[in-house]
């Protein structure tokens, strides 16, 4: 391990992603070093141009089904489509970076005996029995659906860990994470909020999928950054895994009226049928996290989606 004072050298694999490139500015603005590992597959440069001139940052076009060879002090494991459409889109390159991703980071944080964290997911509680969800909580997924790629990867990810845990004595920390909204989402990933914005920001029609009746819960991505900060530093005895997201829940419908009034938008609103596997309430409990970290979010919906809407106003 070289950790030679109070700053580290990181690596946020993912870095270009949606979640990474914030996370990489927040970790660079506390004066660490950064390493960057990214295939490029839904993130972008773009999301990170603004950070490439920093001497602590540094970028490398990597997939992490690959073993890596690098000296860290840290790693942030967030490599992983995120979005339903683009995880669908190459399912077994999804379980792959899932899981092949999960054991080349974990060999690697084995080898250079560093704490690992790991983005997982609300969707390891697949369609929920229970609400709002608990992590100790088994959770409900169809092994062999159309989102299975994405929902037993993340499922089979952290077994990984908690096995290179308890087997290798690895400090981690499992982080599942549940919606996260805000600039730098990807614009044509068709997740909820991206849409629905673009869509009103068009004056197209808003598509809600069902009777939109489903309630979600947001929450903006520098809270949920602060929540993955404060988990990596947290005693080693606390792995996890806990839940990290917002429980104000909101239903689809409500959402999409207060895209199109803050929008300024003339859209109107249509149906569309549910897809498959599309889980009806989706909600943390976020009572762990906030006894072991002291975290809740803090930025209202009205403020989140204010800022995310200026982003996708400057960039369409
Ligand atoms: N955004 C959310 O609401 C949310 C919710 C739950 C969990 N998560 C998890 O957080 C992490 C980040 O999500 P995001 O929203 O930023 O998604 P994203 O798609 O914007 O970012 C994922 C990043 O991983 C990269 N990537 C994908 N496969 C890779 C591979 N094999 N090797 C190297 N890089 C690879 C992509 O190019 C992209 O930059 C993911 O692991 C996701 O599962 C996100």
């Amino acid at each position: 391990m070289r950790h030679y004072g109070p700053t580290k050298r990181i690596l946020v694999t993912g870095g270009a992603g949606f979640i990474g490139a914030h996370l990489c500015e927040k970790l660079l603005e506390q004066g660490h070093e950064v390493l960057c590992v990214d295939n490029f597959y839904t993130g972008c440069r773009a999301n990170v141009a603004h950070l490439v001139l920093n001497p602590l940052f540094e970028i490398l076009r990597h997939d992490i089904c690959f073993p890596l060879y690098v000296e860290v002090d840290e790693i942030y494991n967030l490599a992983c489509p995120a979005s339903p459409i683009h995880y669908q889109f190459d399912p077994v390159q999804t379980t792959k970076t899932s899981v092949h991703g999960a054991i080349n980071m974990l060999g690697l944080a084995k080898r250079l005996k560093v704490k690992i964290l790991q983005a997982s997911t609300s969707e390891v509680y697949g369609d929920p029995a229970i609400h709002p969800q608990v992590e100790s909580y088994w959770g409900n997924v169809n092994p062999i659906g159309s989102r299975s790629c994405y929902d037993e990867g993340k499922r089979c990810a952290e077994t990984l860990f908690f096995d290179y845990h308890r087997q290798h004595n690895l400090k981690i920390k499992v982080a599942r994470i549940f919606n996260t909204y805000g600039p730098r989402m990807h614009p044509s990933d068709g997740r909820v909020i991206s849409n629905f914005i673009i869509q009103a920001l068009r004056n197209k029609d808003i598509t809600i999928y069902g009777d939109g009746l489903q309630t979600r819960s947001f929450c903006y991505v520098d809270d949920l950054i602060e929540s993955l900060l404060k988990l990596m530093e947290s005693p080693d005895d606390f792995t996890g895994p806990v839940n990290l997201g917002s429980p104000d829940e909101i239903t689809i419908l409500e959402l999409a009226q207060k895209i199109i009034d803050m929008a300024g938008s003339k859209s109107q609103i249509c149906h569309k049928p549910l897809p498959q596997d599309d889980p009806h309430q989706r909600q943390p409990d976020i009572s762990l996290v906030k006894e072991k970290l002291g975290w809740q979010p803090k930025t209202d919906l009205e403020e989140g989606l204010r800022k995310t809407i200026e982003y996708f106003e400057a960039i369409i």
